[in-house]
């Protein structure tokens, strides 16, 4: 959120407050079941979403360190991202140019990238260094078998990847005004505190519809983020096909005189970005949350990873008991309250009961994302 915008935005939420209103669509919006069961939409979405647009795969502090690295597979490529000794940024394939071993698995720290059959050794930009035996490979010069590599570009303390080898990443094109909105969190310092991967019986895009109201924060999450956010209530703004959503803690209401002297937006609000397609980073107090969202192998599946991003490292054991809590209630409302929804829903789909589900116009996110997949699928 802009310094310059948060007086205003502030105002919004308070207005809603008090006059008990949200933001709201122009109409109702009527989703077909079969986007979220189709084979054929699930293959064009795959194609023109999942392998030509940009996707963010983390913050910055996924590789802290030269000589870092983490391996990534949840965009169905082997994925290697690494940090090299001039703290530029690769991304891989984690696929050995001898004979296609995996070369590693999981993250970590290495001086060299060694494969685990014959011991080819990388560098971090994936440049081909030593192989046992050199001289029974002559004619096939070590410069022409690096790691191949896609495009990928570190900016704003988030990683950015394109899903295609040979393909160009287009990312200003593709995140137009809201790259300046990611800007001013000032991500690029954040230490990654942990990762829960969620592999789950439903289509990703229902996944991601979960985080698109709060219309359901005080029914279904009656007992957990009830207490602390308003609910059906939120501002909501767009730029190109990304968007956010601010949600109002209860404390904006006694904070509300905005003209204090060092008044701050911030602590009464969650704010919802979503990068379309695939990412939702999420603006709690004072540290990150953040989803990626993949296509599972069928329609009916999907993968969601859901990392917390903190300020710094904890520095003593209360610090780190403090975000593992703060970890834990995340993990545990999408797994225990939203996600079993979802995959109810999904298996509704297939019923026949309805050939449509309906978003109210008081889910304006919905209509909204919706639309700006169908459009991109469309091309
Ligand atoms: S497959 Fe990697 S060294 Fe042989
Ligand atoms: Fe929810």
């Amino acid at each position: 959120m802009l310094q310059s915008e948060r007086p205003a935005l502030a105002r919004r939420p308070l207005d809603y407050i008090d006059t008990q209103s949200t933001a709201m669509a122009a109409e109702l919006y009527r989703q077909p079941v079969s986007e979220y069961t189709s084979p054929t939409i699930a293959a064009r979405e795959q194609e023109a979403l999942f392998r030509s647009l940009p996707l963010c795969i983390g913050l910055s502090g996924m590789l802290p360190t030269a000589g870092s690295y983490f391996t990534h597979d949840h965009t169905g490529l082997p994925l290697l991202l690494t940090r090299d000794d001039d703290g530029e940024v690769h991304a891989l394939m984690n696929v050995c140019r001898h004979r296609g071993a995996r070369l590693v698995d999981g993250c970590g720290e290495a001086r060299m990238l060694r494969c685990p059959y014959h011991a080819w050794a990388y560098a971090h930009d994936g440049r081909l260094a030593a192989r046992p035996a050199d001289e029974a490979f002559e004619g096939m010069p070590r410069t022409t078998h690096g790691l191949r590599r896609l495009a990928v570009e570190e900016r704003d303390g988030l990683l950015w990847i394109m899903p295609r080898l040979g393909a160009p990443l287009a990312l200003e094109r593709h995140l137009g005004a809201v790259g300046e909105q990611i800007a001013s969190f000032g991500l690029a310092g954040f230490h990654h505190f942990a990762t829960r991967v969620l592999a789950r019986r439903m289509n990703w895009k229902l996944a991601l519809d979960t985080f698109l109201e709060s219309y359901h924060f005080c029914v279904l999450h009656r007992n957990s983020i009830c207490n602390t956010f308003y609910d059906n209530l939120g501002a909501f703004d767009t730029w190109g096909p990304h968007f956010r959503l601010v949600s109002p803690r209860k404390t904006l209401a006694e904070a509300r005189d905005t003209s204090a002297p060092g008044w701050s937006l911030l602590p009464h609000v969650v704010g919802i970005y979503v990068l379309f397609p695939n990412t939702v980073l999420v603006w709690q107090l004072d540290h990150l949350e953040l989803f990626h969202i993949y296509p599972g192998p069928t329609p009916d599946e999907s993968i969601t990873t859901i990392s917390v991003y903190i300020p710094e490292p904890p520095r003593s054991e209360s610090a780190r008991a403090h975000w593992q809590r703060n970890f834990d209630i995340v993990v545990g409302v999408v797994e225990r309250e939203d996600f079993p929804v979802g995959e109810g829903i999904q298996r509704s789909f297939h019923s026949g009961a309805q050939d449509h589900i309906v978003f109210g116009r008081n889910e304006p996110a919905l209509g909204y994302f919706h639309r700006a997949v169908s459009d991109a699928v469309a091309g």
